[in-house]
């Protein structure tokens, strides 16, 4: 039988009864499919696809429509788990109706169960606003890769007493609005483990150490999809980078020395 469809409340659960939660990142239906079929709770449509996929520099330059090509793919190949739409840069800054409208086009043309967006007592209008018209929200504190210009760079964040303490106060204040869970992205495990513990919402921790509720990581980096560096915080399981030049290259070779097609390759 089917395994039943995860929804909101499940995070909730999940920390109430202190197992883990597991995320992972997909930009389109294959992966999807994988990620479905193999018991993952939840699947983020991030706009770390920006820079996986897309070529670009930042995800700042990542847009609705981007986002939404990509979310209605991975909704697609989708049955089970719960599945999050990443907000990009300026889709929800500017005012709350703005907010409102692109996490509804995320709902009702991706099919998504829930958004994401980054930041802490800085966009609470806008979560409140989202969350009231009926959208469940996951907050992003801590690094907030899209505003990697104003941090100066993908750094720890939450090292020095002041900026640990405005983090632990986004994190309360998110949880009060009633975000149903939030990443700590980049923040030293110390920092994380008090927050778990202070908070009701589950956290979902990436580069936050093992106290968080859960965690996520983009598939495309455990899986080594490219040879540029990945950070500290990454396990890498597989060389995929590696598997795809191997077979390019016998392809080439192949066909170069007329290896291909074969008798088994042609009618
Ligand atoms: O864009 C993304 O993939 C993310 C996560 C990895 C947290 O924001």
């Amino acid at each position: 039988m089917d395994q039943e469809k995860i929804t909101v409340l499940d995070f909730q659960k999940k920390k109430d009864n202190n197992q883990k939660i597991t995320m992972l990142t997909a930009y389109d239906c294959p992966m999807a499919e994988q990620l479905d079929a193999s018991g993952i709770d939840s699947i983020l449509v991030g706009d770390s696809v920006g820079m996986v996929l897309l070529g670009y520099q930042s995800t700042v330059s990542v847009t609705m429509e981007d986002m939404l090509h990509h979310i209605k793919a991975v909704k697609r190949g989708t049955k089970r788990a719960f599945l999050i739409g990443d907000m990009p840069f300026m889709s929800y800054q500017i005012s709350d109706e703005d907010a409102v409208r692109n996490a509804g086009r995320f709902v009702k043309e991706g099919g998504c169960d829930a958004v994401k967006l980054e930041g802490g007592q800085e966009v609470l209008p806008r979560i409140k606003a989202i969350i009231n018209s009926g959208i469940p929200v996951l907050g992003h504190i801590g690094l907030t890769p899209q505003s990697v210009n104003k941090l100066g760079g993908y750094r720890v964040q939450g090292k020095d007493p002041e900026s640990a303490k405005k983090i632990l106060k986004d994190a309360e204040v998110l949880s009060d609005i009633g975000c149903f869970a939030i990443i700590l992205e980049c923040v030293p495990s110390s920092l994380a483990a008090k927050i778990t513990k202070k908070i009701k919402i589950p956290t979902i921790g990436i580069g936050a150490g093992s106290f968080c509720d859960g965690q996520v990581l983009v598939t495309h980096d455990i899986i080594g999809y490219s040879d540029k560096s990945i950070p500290k915080f990454v396990k890498k399981y597989s060389d995929v980078s590696k598997l795809i030049k191997n077979s390019i290259n016998n392809f080439k070779e192949d066909v170069l020395s007329g290896r291909f097609p074969g008798e088994d390759n042609s009618y």
